[in-house]
């Protein structure tokens, strides 16, 4: 017999074998996306995440951060490898359940750190990812032109990461559909503060540092996950109810924002009475300096603000811990979820203080004699707030106003009484959990079924353009 006809069927069966290993391997491989339409790199398939543990280090001289992450996480499928995100930073180790495993850098700028543990894990079972990690964090560009990711500002930094800044300081499943708790433990150089999301459960000095640690109990989506390190002036107190408010501030913006953030237990207790229970254990605001920051963001439990807020930035970024933070998005073409409930809260704020209607906000946005003071008045029909053209336009002005306009044709539509108990049931029935806009439309369906929606969703959620005038009151015969 020839030695190549010997060979022949053993070499083909060696191909056999590697192929099948390959597509076995790359079948059990969780997805180095979440299938986001709008940011498809961002987050990862195959695991959910149910809690992060995160030891971090910072040194404001040198902006130098160090870090360990412990990830408990559960299998959604078999995994012989899975994708944590994380840009730029060195990773200098990964464990899975307790042993060594391999990893490599992939994606833009490397950033999917995928992992291949030494035993691939199997689907429903816990397990959990220790990643060491160092470097200087990097500042994320938006597609819209802002910046988030790991701020560095005068006497610190500040973490944004909206929509995919989180990467820059940890390693996670960043994507609004996977939310965890946390425990966050930040060592930073001694007499500076370290202020991050929920409770403050210790403070120690450890050599010459300061340590914090926070925990946060209620799901929290890493987006709205933040640290602030610095000078800060620290007050604490407690609202009428005794829900616990910690606020940190900027020692350049004590006397600007002491009044409005004094008012905060009153804007919680207004949005429990307008949104129902508050969903987390505390409350608060971290105010940084004005050049430390671009715009606001309603980072859980204590939006962080770019300088002293007006009354009308704290509602917005209070109703946003029921609207984005409780009740989050499913994917970023939900924003409207989020924006346009958190400047309706703005409206409703006004119409019960004496200042416009919801109403008279609305008709000035139609009539487009709104913006002259912020943007041109057509800003607000460039697309539909349910589908954003693309992935910049997330935080387009038709998200936000146009956005609040949908709720207020709904309101136009039940009534006073059914609309407010539409704010309260969405915000319940969502509670600590994920929805999107077809979850929205269909709980308006069922709460008001006499109600004939179609032409709200189609004109004012998803149509191109200026709608036509809201129809006249219908004329009884
Ligand atoms: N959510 C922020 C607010 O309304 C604004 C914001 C910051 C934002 N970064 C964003 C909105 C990215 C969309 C995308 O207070
Ligand atoms: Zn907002």
């Amino acid at each position: 017999m020839p030695r190549s006809a010997a060979l022949f069927p053993v070499a083909v069966l060696l191909v056999c074998a590697l192929a099948a290993g390959d597509a076995g391997a790359r079948r059990s491989a969780g997805a180095t996306g979440a299938g986001d339409p709008y940011f498809p790199a961002a987050g990862n398939g195959g695991y959910d995440v149910l809690h992060y543990r995160l030891t971090l280090g910072y040194e404001p001289g040198v902006r130098r951060l160090v870090g360990e992450a412990e990830i408990e996480a559960r299998a959604e499928q078999d995994l012989s490898a899975f994708s944590l995100d994380l840009q730029g930073m060195r990773v200098g180790s990964v464990e899975v359940a307790g042993r060594a495993a391999r990893f490599h850098r992939e994606g833009g700028g490397g950033h999917e750190l995928v992992v291949r543990p030494r035993a691939a894990v199997r689907k429903g079972a816990g397990f959990t990812v220790v990643v060491r990690y160092s470097g200087l964090p990097e500042v994320v560009r938006d597609p819209d032109g802002s910046e988030e990711g790991w701020l560095v500002t005068e006497d610190g930094a500040l973490a944004l990461g909206e929509p995919v800044g989180a990467r820059a300081w940890f390693p996670g499943n960043h994507h609004p559909g996977d939310k965890a708790a946390y425990d966050i433990t930040v060592a930073v150089p001694a007499g500076l503060q370290a202020v991050s999301n929920g409770e403050l459960r210790g403070r120690t000095r450890e050599g010459g540092r300061d340590v914090f640690r926070w925990h946060v109990g209620e799901p929290m989506a890493s987006y709205v996950a933040t640290v602030a390190v610095g000078k800060f002036a620290v007050r604490r107190s407690r609202t009428g109810d005794g829900l616990p408010v910690y606020v940190a501030v900027d020692p350049g913006q004590i006397a600007a924002s002491a009044e409005v953030l004094g008012r905060i237990p009153e804007v919680v207790a207004w949005g429990e009475r307008t949104f129902g229970p508050y969903p987390f254990s505390s409350a608060g605001a971290i105010v940084v300096g004005e050049g430390d920051a671009e715009y606001a963001l309603e980072t859980q439990n204590r939006p962080v603000f770019p300088g002293a807020p007006g009354l009308e930035l704290l509602v917005h970024e209070v109703a946003h811990q029921w609207f984005g933070n409780s009740v989050t998005p499913e994917s970023w073409r939900d924003m409207w979820l989020n924006e346009g409930f958190a400047t309706y809260a703005e409206w409703l704020w006004a119409e019960e203080h004496g200042g416009d209607s919801a109403q008279e906000v609305f008709d000035l946005l139609y009539a487009g004699d709104y913006f002259e003071k912020k943007a041109d008045g057509d800003a607000v029909w460039a697309f539909p707030p349910g589908r954003p053209p693309n992935a910049a336009r997330i935080s387009g002005s038709p998200v936000y106003e146009r956005g609040a306009m949908v709720l207020h044709r709904i309101r136009e539509e039940t009534g006073d009484e059914v609309f407010r108990g539409i704010l309260r049931g969405w915000a319940a029935v969502h509670r600590h959990g994920n929805a999107d806009t077809d979850d929205f439309t269909a709980y308006v369906e069922r709460k008001a079924p006499g109600v004939d929606f179609s032409r709200i969703w189609a004109d004012w959620l998803y149509g191109e353009g200026r709608p036509a005038a809201v129809p006249a009151e219908k004329e009884t015969p």
